[in-house]
């Protein structure tokens, strides 16, 4: 089964093309870390996904469907999260918002949508959250009760921006682990946008890089290497491996860190 099907496609910002005739073909059961400077296209890539952004040119497929609005089949972390003030807000009234498809009211559940939910947060170990109020959880807390809220209706693709954003080293491996767990378990695909390649080493099957609007889709090894990633930065860059970790270089600077905190309070809101 082919989750994501890209052939040729063009997607244009406010005038400004963003991906230019890019070719993905994405299967239904792997895990996809999509990597890429600020600004590569990962968010909007996710967003035309979704339906929320309209393809200039080419051919789009979700499971075999042009992509659109309100697709069960997916569950979307976005990037941009704003949390309620949460002083009153407990776990499980963040996720039943979702699944009422409101915001933040306190909505009436029908028996079906409680076990979804009571589901939901038992896959990702959140039990102990949903009495809990937001205010009071930690950053990997609040990020394992936004992943229990992507799996509401239990879709076949789920797409993740920016999940480790905030978390220590610690807490980005046991989210990784947790959400590569999770796909396996369920056998359904997941985009992972993220900054960093290092926490998602040994847990994706496939990279997805984006520079100057392309893409390149392979292993590690295919894609994260020197030709490859000078070729998508249109830069000399250089691939260093040190003790099992993985270091993309462009002269002195290393190219995949950045403060993730700052950026991500900054960046424009998705819709
Ligand atoms: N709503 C918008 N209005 C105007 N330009 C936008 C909008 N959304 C995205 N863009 C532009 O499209 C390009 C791709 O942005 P996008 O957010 O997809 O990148 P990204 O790879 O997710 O970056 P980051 O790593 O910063 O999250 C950027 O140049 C961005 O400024
Ligand atoms: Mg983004």
């Amino acid at each position: 089964m082919t989750a994501i099907s890209c052939q040729k496609v063009t997607i244009a910002i406010a005038g400004r093309v963003v991906l230019n005739a890019i070719d993905l073909e994405i299967g239904g059961h792997e895990l996809i870390g999509v990597l890429g400077p600020n600004g590569a296209g990962k968010t909007t890539l996710l967003r035309t996904i979704l339906g929320l952004v309209a393809i200039r040119s080419g051919t789009l497929q979700v499971f075999g469907k042009p992509p659109s609005t309100g697709n069960p089949a997916i569950g979307y972390m976005p990037q941009s999260r704003v949390t309620p003030d949460g002083g009153r807000l407990r776990g499980r009234d963040v996720i039943a918002a979702t699944a009422r498809g409101e915001r933040w009211g306190l909505p009436w559940l029908d028996a079906a949508t409680r076990r979804d939910i009571d589901w939901a947060l038992e896959r990702v170990g959140a039990r102990d959250l949903a009495r809990r109020p937001l205010a009071a959880m930690s950053g990997g807390e609040r990020q394992r009760l936004l992943l229990a809220q992507t799996l509401l209706g239990r879709p076949k693709l789920l797409l993740l921006d920016e999940p480790l954003v905030n978390l220590d080293p610690r807490h980005q491996g046991e989210m990784v682990a947790l959400i590569r767990e999770l796909q396996r378990d369920l056998g359904i695909t997941v985009l992972f946008c993220t900054h960093e390649l290092n926490p998602l080493l040994g847990a994706m099957d496939r990279v997805l890089y984006l520079g100057g609007g392309q893409a390149a889709l392979g292993t590690v090894e295919e894609v994260i290497n020197s030709a490859v990633l000078s070729r998508l930065y249109g830069a000399a860059i250089e691939v260093i491996s040190h003790r099992g970790r993985i270091f993309v270089m462009s002269g002195n600077q290393e190219l995949d860190r950045c403060n993730h905190g700052d950026h991500a309070e900054s960046h424009h809101a998705p819709v």
